[in-house]
């Protein structure tokens, strides 16, 4: 429960080791040994959502220029005032490390207890209410979501569901132009279960969120996680693989900068058709005025965490 302070209800406050965690009606304030900063809360619940529905995804998720986590896969370090080109913000630098179930635990509380009932933090800003103001409600709904992980591919019987008005899912408003016809799948006999086909696009014209792979095929450690974006990617990923981004519909523009100074690198001008690869040593934001579908292609080797260390201890 939230605390009552005379007519207002105030939200709770958390600590993960000595990071300390408040919000007040417009803000999230995040403060650690020497440090303290504040964030925009609806910029702050947007990113916090898909750190915690990716899993701590592959890398550094920057929520913003100062706060993140990195994944150790099994361990996540949360950090502040990280990589800052301003010399004296260095000495500011806090980081500490966290078994993962125990800080998505209180990511997820955070969630829960700052959300409120007409915010939804997966949605395009066009599509939710607000996140500001005293506590208002929940949004579990929104919160509970299941992220898409198909084991094989969406919509092989007993694998991710297919979309449809009936299960809840209609087409959005920005992909009213989509065919929805399903292909045919003629099987030679005996190979019924080996052969698989679906729309993809009409699939993705109606995802009800925004900026949230869903591993929709998997091949070994070959994901294709694709995905309807819309306005600004809530985070900033500093990824430690390479990724490839296959543009379905409409428009992205990233912008590309150094992993570890923020430096502005490039800007990447996507249209359909368009193919680019991001590597591993480059932190990127994708803008999209319309919503746009993008096919990311990931590499989910467990080996590659691995290697990175390996070339990082053979330079000590
Ligand atoms: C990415 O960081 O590569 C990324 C994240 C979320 C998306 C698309 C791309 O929706
Ligand atoms: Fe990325």
């Amino acid at each position: 429960m939230s605390t009552d302070i005379g007519n207002v209800i105030e939200y709770f406050q958390f600590k993960i080791g000595a990071f300390e965690f408040k919000r007040d009606e417009y803000f999230a304030h995040i403060s650690w040994p020497g440090g303290a900063h504040s964030m925009p809360v609806e910029s702050f619940l947007r990113a916090m959502i898909r750190d915690v529905a990716w899993n701590f995804f592959y890398g550094t998720v920057f929520f913003d220029d100062t706060i993140g986590t990195t994944n150790q896969y099994g361990r996540v370090e949360f950090f502040a005032a990280r990589n800052r080109d301003v010399a004296g913000m260095m000495q500011h630098r806090y980081s500490e490390f966290f078994d993962t179930p125990y800080i998505k635990n209180i990511f997820q509380k955070i969630l829960d207890d700052w959300t409120n009932e007409e915010f939804d933090p997966l949605a395009a800003p066009r599509e939710t209410g607000r996140a500001s103001g005293w506590k208002n409600g929940n949004n579990h709904k929104s919160l509970m979501r299941e992220r898409v992980t198909a084991k094989r591919m969406v919509g092989i019987p007993g694998d991710a569901s297919l979309r449809s008005d009936l299960n809840g899912y209609p087409v959005n408003p920005h992909f009213k132009d989509v065919d929805q016809s399903e292909p045919k799948i003629f099987t030679k006999p005996g190979f019924e279960n080996c052969l698989h086909a679906f729309n993809l696009f009409a699939y993705l014209s109606r995802s009800d969120v925004t900026w949230n792979p869903s591993v929709c095929s998997v091949l070994r450690d070959s994901l294709f996680c694709p995905t309807t974006e819309e306005y600004i990617l809530p985070i900033i990923h500093g990824n430690d693989r390479m990724e490839w981004f296959i543009q379905l519909t409409d428009e992205i523009t990233w912008v590309v900068e150094d992993k570890e100074t923020g430096e502005l690198l490039a800007k990447v001008y996507m249209r359909p058709g368009d193919v680019s690869a991001m590597p591993a040593d480059i932190r990127h934001r994708g803008f999209a005025s319309k919503r746009a579908m993008l096919l990311v292609w990931e590499n989910a080797s467990l080996s590659i965490d691995k290697l990175n260390h390996t070339k990082m201890n053979s330079f000590e």
